[in-house]
């Protein structure tokens, strides 16, 4: 070899060791010490070494992970040491009654000397079961668990994965070592890789689990190395010396972990010792609380005896162990059918579609319904009525239908279409309509709409609204179908005898509640105006409106224009809010609650608070009698801003005689008008009606 050769010969060899130490220090240590750029830099180097001599390139390259030639079929391995399985266990019982056994055991062939036995503790990992075997420290074979005797050899695909080290590092290095853990994917990884599959209109997958098997089985391994898959090790398989013997350097599978750690294998992290069932137990609680804030899924623990000699005398039943156990946790995912789709009307009127599903226990409770949220996301999941679907519960969230589970499929699914199975409100029969661009369909009836009666109700009634205690949805529900109740002032008239003819409803409880709502007749108008569930206006544009207008009749009057006055409130809040006030029998509720005694509270004005706070104004043309300075200094003097040109953040434009272009501007992009009368009444009028300042 030339000397030039030569350097180049050890260049390589130093990258690729550089490259695989980056790679264990990221995936062994979880500490890397160069940032993604540098370990770009350093394989884009090796990769250029290698294209000048191809004839150096060898499988335990790390250029090599970008994946081989696909195959036509996998190949089938004989594990020289079965993949076993464990036992499942769900109860505390299950667990004591398990210590139990292996102490027994143990205390006969005199191997408990201090009576309880020690364990070691780790996840059970959500994942794919694979063996490694590494001869030489050099990985030669990788292969899937399959029946636990014969697997298949997925050994171009493990290659890819930056986690699975292609050669072992340290001085004892044994002439044979199978590896045996789990292929898995974080939830960040999968969710990245979901979307990012979906942005190319990929195939995406149902959760980490799936997402992880079905890449590890991809017969192309270069798709495999696109994937995000990860590594860790559990234990081990046939370990053999120079000679051909099987031996075990430490005489316990906590040690056996570390050792494994040493060779620059990820190792389950996580782990802990524990004593007897007490100490599994504790190791449970505490793992089951951490559980959703893990990278990934796990779905429960596995405990070992620690003692390996022990592990031997207690040996194996079937094709599990006696001295090993899964405590499972609750799933967080069950599959099962979808047996319809219903409407629900909410408050606003949006019809939300709610799946109907065979009931199924998942995430520690029975889960018959889940929302899917709107057409477009039952379109988007493709959830057909009929299908198996994947449920998910994790932790206290609302349960959610994951996806169909296609493979599923008898072709009598339905596809659901609101437009065609609603074409009314379920509730009322009125129309419906989605406007364009919206995801959501609504019943146009308003409060007419028994539904959104109820959840209007039920909303004023709320803590951020009139806050009245003891008036729950049942109640409410038989109120309303009951005919007794139509709007919010109808509370007002209650009497704790009519209340206490209902279902549940003692006297005293009545009475309870007759005085809660006689309390509501008292509210800040802020919480009044929150109460009356105006599209947009919560709680602190009700806040800005009261305080800005004081009363409730100053609102109802108010114009689009003078609403637009209040800090906050832009075109869309203050046309809801017009069209609210607009129609009649919203503004016969406020008569009615007025009827019915409810006088709200108008609130204080904070001292220094300007008309025209936050608000842009543009000047155009020649006032009649005011000149642009002046002009500008009244505004700029309430609290408003002037500005040259229009845009969809102009509050108003101002225009006199000879206006140009910024008052066509103005008229195409629909911001208000105003004279020079219209800009007085503005600086002026806006707190008449409201408290002092
Ligand atoms: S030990 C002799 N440890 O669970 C014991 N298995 O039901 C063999 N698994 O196929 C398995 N995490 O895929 C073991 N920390 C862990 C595990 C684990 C997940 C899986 C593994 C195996 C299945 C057994």
């Amino acid at each position: 070899m030339s000397p030039a050769a030569g350097d180049a010969r050890q260049r390589l060899s130093a990258l690729r060791e550089q490259i695989a130490e980056h790679n264990r220090r990221y995936y062994v240590e979880d500490a890397p010490t160069v940032s993604d750029a540098e370990y770009d830099r350093l394989m884009a180097d090796l990769l250029e070494l290698e294209a000048a001599h191809p004839e150096w390139v060898t499988a335990d390259s790390p250029s090599q992970r970008v994946g081989a030639a696909p195959l036509d079929a996998f190949g089938t391995v004989r594990h020289a040491v079965r993949m076993l399985s464990l036992g499942n266990a769900f109860e505390p019982q299950d667990i004591e009654a398990f210590d139990e056994r292996v102490a027994g055991t143990l205390r006969e062939a005199g191997l408990l000397p201090q009576g309880v036995v020690e364990y070691v503790a780790e996840y059970k990992f959500d994942g794919v079961a694979v063996s490694l075997r590494y001869e030489d420290g050099r990985l030669v074979l990788a292969a899937t668990r399959g029946d636990g005797q014969v697997g298949e050899d997925i050994t171009a695909n493990a290659r890819t994965l930056r986690s699975v080290p292609l050669r072992l590092r340290g001085p004892d290095v044994p002439a044979v070592l199978e590896v045996r853990g789990e292929v898995l994917m974080t939830r960040a990884d999968f969710d990245r890789m979901n979307q990012a599959q979906a942005a190319h209109g990929d195939k995406t997958f149902v959760n980490p689990r799936n997402a992880a098997a079905g890449s590890l089985r991809q017969l192309d391994p270069r798709i495999t190395a696109t994937r995000p898959l990860r590594f860790f090790a559990y234990g081990w398989g046939q370990v053999l010396d120079e000679a051909g013997r099987e031996v075990l350097p430490h005489g316990r599978h906590g040690a056996m972990l570390d050792w494994l750690g040493a060779l620059g294998l990820p190792v389950s992290p996580g782990r802990r010792p524990c004593r007897g069932a007490a100490g599994l137990l504790a190791f449970y609680a505490d793992i089951g609380a951490a559980r959703a804030t893990l990278p990934y899924d796990i779905d429960g623990v596995v405990y070992k005896v620690d003692d390996l000699k022990s592990q031997e005398v207690l040996g194996f039943v079937a094709r599990a162990p006696r001295f090993a156990i899964a405590h499972k946790f609750p799933a967080q995912e069950e599959t099962t059918r979808l047996e319809g789709i219903d409407v629900q009307v909410g408050r606003t009127g949006a019809l939300t579609p709610v799946g109907r599903l065979r009931p199924v226990f998942v995430g520690g409770v029975t889960v018959t319904n889940a929302t899917l949220h709107n057409e477009d996301e039952i379109r988007r999941k493709d959830v057909r009525i009929g299908d198996m679907v994947v449920v998910r519960r994790a932790g206290d969230v609302i349960p959610e239908i994951v996806g169909p589970v296609e493979a599923l499929r008898t072709g009598a699914e339905v596809v659901f279409d609101m437009g065609t199975m609603y074409p009314a409100c379920p509730v009322c029969g009125s129309a419906v309509e989605r406007p364009e661009g919206e995801a959501i369909t609504r019943c146009t009836a308003g409060l007419f709409c028994p539904a959104q009666r109820k959840q209007t109700l039920w909303y004023a009634a709320s803590r951020k609204a009139l806050d009245i205690e003891g008036l729950g949805d049942k109640l409410i529900e038989q109120l309303v179908d009951s005919g007794r109740v139509h709007t919010l002032a109808d509370l007002y008239s209650l009497g704790e005898l009519e209340l206490s003819t209902y279902p549940r409803m003692g006297l005293k409880s009545a009475a309870n509640l007759v005085e809660a709502i006689g309390q509501s007749r008292r509210p800040p108008l802020s919480r009044l105006l929150y109460a009356l569930g105006i599209r947009h206006v919560g709680e602190t544009t009700a806040r800005d409106l009261a305080r800005h207008f004081g009363s409730i009749d100053a609102i109802v009057a108010a114009s689009e224009d003078e609403l637009l006055v209040v800090p906050e409130v832009g075109p869309v809040v203050a046309a809801s809010i017009r069209r609210f006030f607009s129609e009649a029998h919203n503004r016969e509720v406020i008569a009615d609650l007025r009827a019915a005694g409810v006088e709200p509270v108008a609130e204080a004005v904070p001292v220094g608070e300007k008309p025209l706070a936050g608000k842009t104004v543009v000047l155009t043309g020649t006032l009649p009698s005011l000149s642009r300075d002046e002009a500008t200094r009244m505004i700029l003097a309430a609290g408003g801003k002037v500005s040259g040109s229009v845009s969809r953040k102009t509050a108003w434009v101002v225009a006199g005689d000879e206006a140009g272009s910024k008052l066509a501007k103005a008229a195409e992009l629909g911001v208000p008008i105003l004279d020079e009368d219209g800009l007085k009444a503005l600086l002026s009028a806006p707190r008449a009606g409201g408290p002092p300042a």
